[in-house]
């Protein structure tokens, strides 16, 4: 396994591979919305948590290192990739530790809490460090199909199930830690069972208003419509992660007010950004309109490739005065968040005129259900394809001459 490269140099971790074989032969066990709730209810079990995730977190974290492996190997030697690797191994066997421990005795699920938000701190950086590894590559390889294609299947997967991981650790710290967060009582963990969508809309919209003004001295106005509501003039809820819905929404606001102010540099006004929400049966939709020039269809695909992205090398402290464009991921790992629960995201533009973004999420929280990647052989055989020859004709350059009279059918 190209993981012993860095486990000869720390004996501590010489267990690895065999854990990782262990736990990747049992598949994710995805969790709905309700599952969440009833893990954090008033008669929330520690103790169930506890015995649950130490079992669930080491199979999701040893599915996704069994996919590492499939990268190119010269994207495997980074030093990026080899700290990665490190952190992911390390806080498998810190989990592996309480498999034998006893779930009665309240100073294990103390540590056990203790453990996992040092696993949450370790991970922090995990996206600018997987970015950076990224880049080092392209400036020394260059980017090709192939590997463009295997490095976004295995790159959507990774980060999906970071963001599963994560929830799982919030989860369980949030509502075990004993400190219920005051600002929101209501909210079981990071979930709020009542999440008044257009005031998260309205939060998103604040914040990167803040930040366009203070970078380009304006920002356009955002109007927003509430176009169906369940029952006339009520607020629209669902049960979702507040946090994650505005993670998106910033990073399209950011992209729209970006575009928006960027196209209009010389016209004496900003023309408005849209945002209408409304809440069907089966889908709560959020669509943004801006009118910054949108981008010709031939591109869309590459503003979400991990690869692609244009975006110069990534900045891992949390500057103040952060831009409003980052290294490329805002739209990807956005995406992502949104699939997580069922739903997804799509951008349709109008090259010459504006973009709209469409975020789609789950009306019942009966549907919304982790969506996660798990190791198998199909996931196997995703990385020994190559692009297939292509079975449409390539249009050439030179136009074929007609004759005076040819007609052109
Ligand atoms: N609403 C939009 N209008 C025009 N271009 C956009 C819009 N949203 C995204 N883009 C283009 O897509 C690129 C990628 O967006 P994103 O993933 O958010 O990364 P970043 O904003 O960090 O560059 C942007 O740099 C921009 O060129
Ligand atoms: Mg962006």
């Amino acid at each position: 396994m190209k993981i012993a490269r860095y486990l000869m140099r720390n004996t501590a971790l010489v267990n690895i591979p065999k854990q990782i074989e262990r736990f990747s032969k049992y598949s994710p066990s995805p969790l709905s919305m309700k599952q969440f709730l009833d893990f954090g209810s008033a008669n929330a079990c520690e103790k169930t948590s506890f015995v649950f995730l130490r079992q669930e977190l080491p199979v999701r974290l040893a599915n996704i290192m069994k996919e590492v492996d499939f990268l190119p190997d010269k994207m495997l030697c980074t030093p990026s990739l080899q700290l990665l690797q490190s952190w992911y191994a390390q806080s498998l066997m810190e989990i592996v530790e309480f498999q034998e421990k006893n779930p009665d005795d309240g100073k294990v699920l103390s540590n056990f809490t203790e453990a996992l938000v040092n696993i949450r701190n370790r991970h922090n950086n995990v996206i600018p460090t997987m970015a950076q590894g990224v880049i080092e590559y392209k400036e020394s390889f260059g980017v090709d199909p192939v590997t463009n294609q295997n490095v976004q299947y295995f790159l959507d997967r990774f980060y999906m199930s970071r963001i599963s991981i994560r929830m799982l650790i919030n989860q369980h710290t949030l509502i075990f830690e004993g400190s219920r967060n005051p600002a929101h009582p209501k909210h079981i963990g990071s979930i709020d069972p009542n999440c008044d969508v257009v005031e998260v809309v309205k939060d998103a919209c604040e914040s990167s208003k803040m930040l366009c003004d203070q970078y380009y001295l304006a920002s356009p106005e955002v109007i927003i419509k509430q176009v169906k509501a369940k029952a006339v003039g009520q607020p629209l809820h669902i049960v979702y992660v507040p946090s994650h819905l505005y993670h998106m929404l910033f990073e399209l606001f950011k992209n729209a007010m970006r575009a928006t102010v960027e196209t209009h540099e010389s016209s004496p006004s900003l023309p408005p950004i849209e945002v209408m929400v409304s809440l069907g049966d089966e889908d709560l939709t959020i669509k943004m309109l801006d009118r910054g020039g949108g981008v010709p269809l031939r591109k869309i695909d590459r503003l979400f490739s991990y690869m692609y992205s244009t975006a110069p090398r990534p900045v891992m402290d949390n500057s103040s005065n952060a831009p409003l464009a980052g290294f490329g991921y805002g739209l990807p790992i956005s995406r992502l968040y949104a699939k997580y629960f069922q739903g997804d995201l799509q951008l349709y533009s109008m090259e010459g005129y504006g973009t709209s973004a469409v975020i789609y999420l789950k009306a019942l929280s009966t549907e919304s259900v982790e969506r996660l990647p798990v190791f198998n052989k199909s996931a196997w055989r995703h990385y020994q394809t190559s692009i297939e020859a292509d079975d449409w004709c390539i249009p050439s350059k030179e136009p074929k001459k007609l004759g005076k009279y040819d007609v052109n059918v």
